[in-house]
């Protein structure tokens, strides 16, 4: 339909039916529809006929069921204005991949997009129709919960994969492409820098550091054409962003020019009253409609005081037009006028979801994210025909999908224990649980200790459960829980090397577990393939290749501790850390344990001289950038050759480094190649005092290296 038959079709609606369409509901509230949630509707406060006319349902999947809703629903309908089905579809939909922080950790652009074109394949023929996904909010805190949902704490690598994940769900397409989903980018803005990293907690920041670090990534999926976008459950700037003005008229529509449909977060207009900024929920829906948000997800303040609000003239009809208008251009883009069932399909469900080309793609990305942090005398790969005693409470654990996993099914993840049965010979592997992931008995400790006595080398298999990161999931401690350290430093008693293996959602303090054991191989939550991927890691048939793209804290005091942060008045000397009066903690080092970008390979890399093709810079002349690296180990691996830049003197002062680009380099043994990049000058640009873009002419220094501690330096002048 173009916009003249939209416009009709809005004309012929009434009041009641235009307000109908801006309220998202669960399914348990339509006909036919099952849902975990239960929200009836006395609690809700809404009648039988706004559920008949609402526009969207979160949360049902199952081609069968929507197709069901979703002929019940029109068969009630005035006009035939199907009903839209969104759903959390953030790292799978049944085939899981491993959480969006491992794959940050992949810096592999183009196996995210395929995740998420799988993804989008399974749930659209499940009658999905949008992605509640990607989550691009940068972190810097890794008590909060929800770090295991974005890609980490760098601006530019979290547009990468911003862009990413929207073309791989949307494709080119909605209309023509069926099994492609609208994305909805979230949660915009800020909500990524709660306070002390507790979730929905109060979010503190200037408007140059919002805009600096914290909207490239909801803006580069928006220059990728994501359809959506959701507001965030936080406050920006002392105002609750769902209600806040400036942040989505001002910033989204007015500046971005994002003409697509704006979403609330779960009840987030209604909980305008809880932050202080609502009296009511009249109030709540006035500022809210007044920011431009389009839908209201799961709670009535649309629905019950629009009408009041406009007969009384506060609000202007033509919001609530304007809203409807994108919502029903959405469905239009999605094809539902011509086929509201759109891609549901039972029988392509049955062929598409959980199939093997799938389960091959998740294993991928699993191989490709897991992160060697430390690999002490070459422990890992495991020797072959070693005796091998795999230990802890993640050895046969199923709980490896991590939160926000839709609808997989742990039962159907492939666990590590399993999988190196299936990989060592008969006798080579023994497991014991050696201790709950929160309890221990000292009965799972004796077992565990039989067990590594009577192996060559232990394999612990550590972590968090899913629960303890995730939505809601924030932790003041970051440290693996006590019965696991306590099984660990047990285990150090046999004297046996030992190689840890951590499922887990955030970035942790490591210590209790780097100190101890040789070898650590971060796993994240590696999705449903992740036993076998991380069993052919162990036993050397994949080399590890994956960098962090989140700083690993030596501890909770120090956290926010990242790269790209400034150097102060008073830097501490490296060389003089007994100083005092010097930017420093007198009980910790400044650096953070593991630093962003680093991990380790099986092989080896050398570096060679750092080349500029000039000193200078100019709007118009590039500087290119080139290192040769030699992979000079006796193994193929990857190396991600990474480039930052420090601008010395700005007007505002600059990060120490910053990431602008990066290149994966595969390397048989023995061979070189060249890393090269070319530095622009618009790439120097930054938001001064007054907020505008520029570039300061100057000194910049650029680093290259295999992470953003351990690089070669130059430096060149912008003229
Ligand atoms: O999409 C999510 C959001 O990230 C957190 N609150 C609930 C929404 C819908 O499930």
């Amino acid at each position: 339909m173009d916009n003249r038959q939209l416009t009709e079709l809005l004309n012929q609606m009434t009041l009641e039916e235009k307000i109908a369409q801006l309220l998202q509901l669960t399914a348990n509230f339509h006909e036919g529809g099952e849902s975990q949630i239960t929200g009836p509707l006395e609690e809700m406060g809404i009648t039988e006929s706004m559920v008949t006319a609402s526009g969207s349902v979160l949360g049902l999947s199952g081609a069968q069921s929507v197709i069901d809703v979703q002929k019940s629903y029109l068969s009630k309908s005035r006009l035939g204005i199907p009903l839209m089905f969104m759903a959390d579809v953030v790292h799978g939909f049944k085939t899981i991949f491993p959480i969006p922080l491992a794959i940050g950790c992949s810096w592999d652009t183009e196996l995210a997009e395929k995740s998420a074109e799988i993804a989008a394949r399974e749930s659209a023929v499940s009658g999905i129709h949008v992605t509640f996904a990607p989550m691009v909010d940068l972190v810097r805190d890794p008590r909060w919960g929800r770090v295991m949902e974005t890609t980490g704490e760098d601006p530019y690598l979290n547009s990468l994969f911003a862009r990413a994940f929207v073309r791989g769900y949307q494709g080119g397409s909605l209309k023509d492409e069926p099994e492609r989903l609208a994305a909805c980018v979230k949660h915009f803005a800020a909500y990524g820098a709660p306070e002390g990293g507790r979730d929905y907690n109060t979010v503190n920041m200037s408007e140059r550091n919002l805009r600096e670090q914290y909207l490239p990534a909801y803006k580069a999926a928006l220059d990728e054409g994501c359809e959506m976008v959701m507001t965030s459950f936080n406050t920006v700037d002392g105002i609750p962003a769902t209600g806040n003005e400036k942040l989505m008229r001002g910033i989204l529509r007015d500046e971005w020019g994002f003409d697509g449909v704006l979403i609330s977060d779960w009840a987030s207009i209604r909980e305008m009253i809880a932050h202080g900024a609502a009296e009511d929920d009249g109030e709540a829906a006035y500022r809210a409609i007044r920011a431009g948000v389009d839908i209201e997800m799961m709670t009535p303040c649309y629905v019950q005081h629009l009408p009041g609000l406009i007969e009384s003239g506060r609000v202007d009809e033509a919001l609530v037009d304007e809203a409807v208008l994108r919502i029903l251009r959405l469905k239009d883009k999605l094809g539902l006028f011509d086929n509201p069932l759109r891609g549901a399909d039972p029988e392509r469900e049955r062929e598409v979801l959980f199939c093997q080309e799938h389960r091959n793609v998740s294993y991928e990305l699993a191989a490709r994210s897991s992160v060697l942090l430390k690999n002490e005398g070459g422990l890992l790969p495991l020797a072959s025909g070693k005796k091998v005693a795999l230990i802890g409470p993640f050895a046969q654990s199923d709980d490896i999908l991590g939160w926000w996993s839709c609808v997989g099914v742990k039962e159907d993840a492939v666990k590590l224990g399993t999988a190196l049965q299936e990989r060592l010979a008969e006798g080579q592997l023994v497991i014991a649980e050696g201790s709950g992931v929160v309890s221990v008995e000292q009965s799972q400790i004796d077992a565990a200790i039989t067990a590594a006595q009577d192996a060559d080398v232990i394999v612990l298999a550590l972590g968090e459960d899913s629960a303890m990161s995730g939505e809601g999931g924030s932790r003041t401690n970051i440290r693996l829980p006590e019965a696991q350290l306590e099984l660990v430093r047990q285990l150090k008693k046999t004297g046996k090397p030992m190689a840890a293996v951590i499922f887990n959602g955030r970035p942790l303090d490591l210590h209790g577990i780097i100190d101890e054991a040789d070898a650590v191989l971060e796993a994240w939550f590696p999705g449903s393939e992740g036993g076998a991927a991380i069993a052919d890691i162990l036993i050397g048939r994949v080399n590890p290749s994956a960098r962090l793209t989140m700083s690993f804290p030596h501890s909770v005091g120090q956290i926010p501790v990242y790269y790209n942060h400034y150097n102060t008045g008073r830097p501490m000397n490296p060389d003089k850390t007994e100083e005092r009066y010097v930017s420093k903690y007198i009980d910790s080092p400044n650096d953070p344990l593991l630093p962003f970008g680093y991990g380790l390979s099986y092989t080896t890399f050398e570096y060679g001289e750092l080349k500029l093709s000039g000193n200078e810079i100019t709007a118009n002349q590039p500087l290119q950038v080139s290192v040769s690296v030699t992979n000079t180990g006796d193994r193929a691996g990857i190396e991600t050759v990474q480039l930052y830049i420090r601008d010395v003197a700005g007007e505002v002062v600059r990060p120490m480094r910053e990431l602008k680009g990066f290149v994966r380099l595969e390397l048989a043994p023995g061979e070189s190649a060249d890393a090269v990049f070319t530095i622009t000058e618009e790439q120097l640009r930054y938001h001064h005092s007054d907020l505008t873009q520029a570039s300061d002419p100057g000194t910049f220094q650029v680093f290259v290296g295999p992470n953003s501690r351990d690089t070669l330096a130059e430096s060149f002048r912008l003229v």
